[in-house]
């Protein structure tokens, strides 16, 4: 077996992405992204992290003996840790603090293939929602803990404005946050149905309510 020597694995220099001289940085700066999750875990420690890697169609890239595990999608070197803690407790169902991660996809088609694959596998939605804004698929994983898989459904300049003036506006309350039918959705777009309708709001509620969706 090949045994490999850790340091060579250690870059000669830091290379930041950029370095700001003093005094260049002249005012508050926001994140360029959301980088990782760190999630507890402990029975379910190894469901958890098949969960991730599928949901993710991830790559584990450290294992430590201690109970961490690095798990990426992209260039990063972790995006969400499965961190073992025995004997932790779990959460109680009506809880304070984060409610839910989410997950954003490039398409429709996308969606529904990471939809039909959890299915294979045998993770099903917990809801499957039209918010206006968004096309959402809800799971749970092996703990419980709530992750959505979406794609908006405007351009973000377009989503953020409907946000600000049209959701929640008397018109939109009217409509609510429609459920649609997964099998359904995915029935309507293999069979041709364009994206412009499925992700339409008005559209899936008409749908729904034909009971097509
Ligand atoms: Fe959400």
């Amino acid at each position: 077996m090949d045994t490999v020597n850790p340091t060579d694995f250690r870059p000669d220099n830091v290379a930041p992405i950029r370095s700001d001289p003093p005094g260049t940085v002249k005012a508050m700066p926001s994140p360029t992204k959301l980088h990782h999750l760190h999630i507890f875990s402990d029975e379910n420690y190894d469901k958890m992290v098949e969960f991730y890697q599928r949901l993710f169609n991830a790559e584990i890239v450290r294992v430590n003996p201690n109970g961490l595990t690095f798990i990426t999608y992209d260039d990063h070197d972790h995006r969400v840790v499965i961190i073992k803690r025995p004997g932790a407790e779990k959460k109680p169902d009506n809880f304070i603090g984060v409610s839910h991660q989410a997950y954003c996809y490039s398409s429709l088609g996308e969606l529904i293939y990471v939809y039909k694959r959890m299915k294979e596998w045998g993770y099903d939605p917990i809801w499957t929602v039209n918010h206006g804004n968004s096309t959402s698929f809800y799971y749970k994983d092996p703990d419980g803990n709530q992750v959505e898989t979406m794609l908006d459904n405007f351009s973000p300049a377009d989503t953020k404005e409907y946000k600000r003036h049209y959701q929640w506006s008397e018109e939109f309350s009217a409509m609510g946050n429609p459920t649609f039918d997964a099998d359904k959705m995915v029935e309507l777009y293999e069979s041709g149905t364009p994206d412009s309708v499925l992700l339409d709001h008005t559209e899936v509620c008409n749908l729904i309510r034909d009971g097509k969706l």
